[in-house]
């Protein structure tokens, strides 16, 4: 396995996304690595795969899940594919490579990076082409390689917006933070996005409070937030997420920081569902609410939030909790996994160049120019 780079704060946490590199002599055996999010935070159970119907399902159960981590699996997830490939020409590789990044890229809509990231590999591969006449095994390596390079920069991009985050803590010592979900280095090749300044805030001696929403349906928050903060050290309360007004109303709170999967060129911001009602109940408390996220999550295609697909999930996540019904059989259920907040809730979007403040248009297209 690739060795990683620890901090203080990712020393206490093992990789999320890892790369296994091939067998020496036997070419096509690289894997791909997660660590399975679904067992947390009971078990730490990892698993390795080289098939793409197992990435895609790797994916869709939220085995991996953040929206940069699933742009990082799903890109070495496609090297592992690839890396099997019984091609003999350029152009059939070419083909199979369409074909496994379109099927990878359908297994979740909602969050960009993980278009983002296929794009980047297919690209990589266009210039190759370009540039030369490749041999297969040539092409294998170009797509592992920009896989890998997406993981590298998503840890770096994670440090950066924790460095950046810190200018919303001037003056203080101490910070009491609520967040929704998780934003954290499971969902990401680093140390997170949204958990990310309050990581380096604990690093530079400021002491560190956390609410962690639980999280319904899939309780992300209980589960691997507060799994994850607490492996670090951090004094982490979990609440169920209708308690959040309590707590603000009780003066608990000193800013609401989360992710997000996606946000439109005008600053609207999809995260998962649960983040619009902690955004309106935050303005009424007037505590203010950021988001925090790498250029790789904003889509300048899409104009306004209304343009973002909505992943709908079983009816089971809302109908059962462990495997135990808790609705009667003959209601219907309703299961968006995210939700949208519009940009004129958002304070302020913590990006690895800065924190960028209202309006966001211009803002976000310049982060996406520089980067
Ligand atoms: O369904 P999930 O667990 O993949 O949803 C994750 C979130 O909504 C996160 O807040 C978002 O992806 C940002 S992760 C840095």
């Amino acid at each position: 396995m690739k060795p990683i780079k620890q901090d203080q704060t990712t020393m206490h946490l093992p990789p999320t996304v890892a790369w296994v590199e091939a067998a020496p002599g036997k070419p096509g055996s690289g894997r791909l690595r997660l660590l399975d999010q679904t067992r947390l935070p009971n078990r730490e159970v990892y698993l390795e795969l080289t098939r793409a119907e197992e990435v895609f399902a790797a994916i869709r159960r939220l085995s991996v899940r953040g929206a940069p981590a699933i742009g990082c699996a799903a890109a070495l997830g496609l090297a592992a594919a690839l890396g099997q490939s019984r091609a003999t020409e350029p152009t059939e590789f070419l083909r199979e490579l369409e074909k496994v990044a379109e099927y990878l890229e359908s297994a979740r809509p909602t969050a960009v990076n993980l278009a983002w990231a296929l794009h980047r590999c297919r690209k990589a591969v266009a210039r190759a082409l370009a540039e030369g006449e490749p041999q297969v095994a040539e092409l294998q390596g170009v797509v592992l390689r920009e896989a890998l390079a997406i993981l590298e920069e998503d840890r770096a991009l994670c440090r950066a917006i924790g460095d950046q985050g810190m200018t919303l803590f001037e003056g203080r010592t101490e910070i009491s933070a609520l967040t929704h979900c998780n934003a954290g280095a499971l969902a990401t090749g680093g140390r997170g996005t949204a958990l990310a300044p309050l990581y380096t805030a604990r690093e530079r001696g400021l002491t560190v409070r956390v609410f962690a929403d639980e999280t319904r349906p899939l309780l992300q928050g209980a589960r691997l937030t507060a799994w994850e903060l607490r492996r670090v050290g951090i004094e982490t309360t979990v609440i169920c997420d209708s308690m959040a007004a309590q707590v603000m109303r009780e003066g608990r709170v000193d800013l609401v920081i989360v992710g997000a999967d996606r946000i439109a060129a005008n600053g609207d911001v999809a995260n998962k569902i649960g983040t619009y009602g902690l955004a309106v109940i935050a303005a009424y408390h007037r505590i203010p609410f950021y988001v925090a996220a790498p250029y790789s999550t904003v889509d300048l295609a899409m104009a306004s939030g209304r343009d973002i697909p909505i992943e709908q999930r079983p009816a089971e996540e809302v109908a059962e909790i462990g495997g135990r019904r808790m609705a009667p059989l003959d209601c219907s259920f309703y299961n968006p996994a995210f939700d949208l907040t519009p940009a004129e809730l958002v304070a302020g979007i913590v990006t690895e160049r800065g924190v960028l403040r209202p309006p966001y248009d211009q803002a976000l297209r310049e982060l996406c120019r520089q980067e």
